[in-house]
């Protein structure tokens, strides 16, 4: 049995009806940019990222083989249940309908979710949300699977980097062009999340939903003229992050991460037409981590699609991250996050 396996359960489900399940957002070392097949969450290339613990979506699936209409919640604080925000449902029926196909059953859902985060902030809410809800639905129908199947599954649901938050500590979702043209294109694992423990804090700059989806913005960053360039380099950038997070190399892992962020950046205001994410707060965020990081403290900014910016760092280094961005007149709020396991069954049920 797979580390990922034990960490939701690793148990055949079958007789189970209900499961539920908590996964967390990951932050992407080398981005998923650029779909090849965005409803089917195909990439151009290769990402590496690390699975968070506490930024997660909690989700509970309930199968019964003799309804016939799936029911999608969200669940509130108090355990209310409410319509789903406006744009969830009909992506979740649609996975809803591949997991049964997938499993091979008939029936029907009730789904409940939860995010112990702001959706849409980009915060990767759809990666924690697919991936709770994949694991969850899937262990509900009792039938087998691996890892690999519900990275596999995930991918599908057009969130492609839920693919990476089916599995815990650091992972490689491959863009491996045979597997991607067979249609089958899910991410595996580098290495446990005690491998190394970094830290992710996540300056809150903007908590609204962001201008332009990452869906949006994976059709039109193809349209860059330097969308081939950043794929011409990024063989050489996904071997130094595999490599530094190998070798535990915060140094070599910083150019990486910056090189990264600031190529995703580059290529949304270079795309036709182009489209802007930062604001003000995002460059005092940028310029602090900086100077941090000249200072000698491990800490190294990142960014996914959106304002806010995830500084890494070591565990000795969060303390005097944390107190210089509480300094700083524009961040909101801090998220303090860590490296994490993966998903996680629990017995604590929305339904
Ligand atoms: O999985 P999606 O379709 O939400 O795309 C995620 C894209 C980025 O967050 C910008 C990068 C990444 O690899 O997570």
């Amino acid at each position: 049995m797979t580390p990922e396996m034990k960490a939701f359960g690793g148990r055949r489900v079958s007789g189970a009806r209900k499961v539920s399940v908590r996964a967390a957002a990951n932050i992407a070392f080398v981005k998923y940019w650029g779909a090849r097949e965005v409803a089917a969450g195909l990439p151009f290339n290769s990402s590496i990222s690390m699975t968070l613990s506490r930024c997660t979506s909690h989700c509970t699936a309930e199968f019964d083989p003799e309804a016939d209409r799936d029911e999608v919640y969200e669940a509130g604080e108090r355990g209310e249940l409410r319509p789903p925000p406006a744009g969830w449902t009909a992506p979740v029926l649609a996975h809803l309908d591949r997991i049964r196909r997938w499993a091979g059953v008939q029936g029907a859902f009730r789904i409940a979710t939860r995010n112990s985060f702001p959706a849409g902030a980009g915060l990767a809410s759809s990666a924690s949300g697919f991936a709770a809800l994949t694991v969850a639905a899937a262990g509900a129908t009792a039938r087998d699977a691996d890892p690999a199947d519900l990275s596999d599954l995930a991918r599908q649901s057009g969130s492609g980097s839920a693919a990476r938050s089916v599995l815990g500590g650091y992972v490689e979702w491959p863009a491996d062009l045979g597997e991607v043209e067979a249609g089958r294109a899910p991410a595996r694992r580098l290495h446990g999340p005690r491998h190394w423990d970094l830290r992710d804090v996540v300056a809150l700059v903007e908590t609204g939903p962001k201008a332009v989806s990452s869906r949006e913005g994976h059709e039109r960053v193809p349209t860059s003229p330097y969308f081939e360039a950043r794929l011409a380099l990024l063989p050489a950038r996904l071997d130094g992050a595999r490599r530094a997070v190998e070798n535990k190399d915060f140094d070599a892992l910083r150019t990486v991460l910056e090189e990264e962020a600031v190529d995703l950046h580059f290529l949304a205001m270079t795309a036709r037409p182009p489209f802007f994410y930062w604001t003000p707060a995002t460059l005092e965020v940028v310029g602090a981590v900086r100077d941090l990081g000249a200072s000698g403290v491990d800490a190294a900014w990142t960014m996914d699609a959106g304002a806010n910016v995830h500084v890494i760092c070591s565990a000795s280094a969060e303390r005097p991250v944390v107190e210089r961005l509480r300094t700083l007149s524009g961040v909101r709020s801090l998220i303090r996050d860590r490296v994490g396991p993966g998903p996680v069954e629990t017995d604590d049920h929305l339904l």
